[in-house]
């Protein structure tokens, strides 16, 4: 029997990046997103702009995925959107905008949890690129998240470790701010890294129990590092900044990686799936693919435009949750706090 054709929007809107894609199937056919590049003049996400730029961006961004797709409103099977976790004004633009969109068309409407979403993207049907079998090791680096998990099915999720305080990428983009990098520093302060040399400076790796990390402890570290430093050679960053990028780096990589490590030993689950911005960083995806050779990892590493926030990984929820008829109604609410 031939498989039916559903074409799928899916809507992110969880920080601030406005994001809309179209689904045909586990296929996409288009996935559209408008950055929002008011934040790089504080440094740094301002939530009430964020939201603001979403009620903006949000029906051009939905126009362009479906005329990219080449199809209407009225083609769409289903709408998914990201009820969480995210920042609550944000999130709410994405939510009532899906509501009203599925109650106009009389489409099922269809929540998806924004972490979730990350590591599921790997199913998106791709030329070349297989999708990771059950159980797997998810691992979440993002901005706003550093998560480690073991992941049984579609929607069976266990949180095995998190962090603390701030996320990986937050710590890449605080850092990099002292040093006068723009925001996001993360793939700045990558590339200033391939010039560096990661031995020359060292920073305490934080001993937390279990499988959670913390990176507050480093960037206080590394701000009295800079701050000390400064005082006797005023112009100590910009002579050092490569090596400093390649220490600091080395630091905020390791701090996860030993606790994969622990968690590949703990679980005896060598599929190791990657999700999120930080993914993009080329130490990490080095030490990841060392480990496929020496320890027989099988390692997932999503392309750039499913990896950072974008629609299509809502997108592929969608299709998932289409399959099981996992609908919600018009009475569902944006959660910041989402849990898995
Ligand atoms: O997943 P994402 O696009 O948005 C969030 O959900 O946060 O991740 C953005 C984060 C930023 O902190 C950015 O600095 C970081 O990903 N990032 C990187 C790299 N590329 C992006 N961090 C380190 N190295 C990179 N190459
Ligand atoms: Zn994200």
């Amino acid at each position: 029997m031939a498989t039916a054709k559903h074409y799928i929007l899916g809507i992110e809107s969880s920080c601030d990046d406005t994001a809309a894609a179209v689904l045909l199937n586990n296929k996409v056919l288009s996935n559209c997103i408008a950055n929002q590049t008011i934040h790089k003049q504080y440094g740094g996400v301002v939530p009430e702009l964020a939201a603001r730029a979403h009620q903006s961006n949000i029906v051009p961004v939905v126009d362009q995925a479906l005329q990219q797709a080449g199809i209407t409103a009225k083609d769409l099977s289903a709408i998914a959107y990201t009820q969480g976790p995210g920042l609550m004004g944000s999130l709410l633009v994405g939510n009532s905008f899906a509501k009203s969109l599925a109650l106009a068309l009389q489409r099922p409407l269809i929540a998806v949890n924004h972490m979730q979403a990350h590591l599921l993207a790997h199913y998106i049907d791709q030329e070349n690129m297989s999708a990771p079998p059950f159980p797997f090791l998810g691992v979440t680096l993002s901005g706003g998240h550093t998560q480690l998990v073991r992941v049984t099915n579609y929607f069976d999720f266990e949180l095995l470790g998190t962090t603390k305080d701030d996320a990986i990428g937050e710590a890449f983009d605080k850092c990099g701010k002292l040093m006068g990098l723009p925001y996001p520093a993360g793939p700045d302060l990558d590339k200033l890294a391939q010039q560096g040399d990661p031995k020359r400076f060292s920073f305490p790796i934080p001993k937390v129990e279990g499988f959670d990390v913390s990176y507050s402890g480093i960037k206080t570290a590394f701000l009295n590092f800079l701050h000390k430093n400064t005082q006797q050679v005023p112009n100590f960053v910009d002579k050092n900044r490569n090596d400093l990028c390649a220490s600091l780096q080395h630091t905020l990589v390791k701090t996860i990686f030993e606790k994969i490590e622990a968690a590949v030993a703990a679980t005896h689950i060598k599929h190791v799936v990657i999700g999120g911005g930080v993914s993009a960083n080329s130490e990490i995806r080095k030490q990841l693919l060392e480990k496929k050779t020496t320890d027989n990892w099988k390692v997932y590493l999503p392309p750039f435009e499913y990896t950072t926030d974008n629609a299509a990984m809502i997108g592929i929820v969608g299709y998932l949750k289409l399959q099981e008829k996992a609908f919600e109604d018009l009475k569902t609410v944006a959660d910041p706090r989402l849990k898995f």
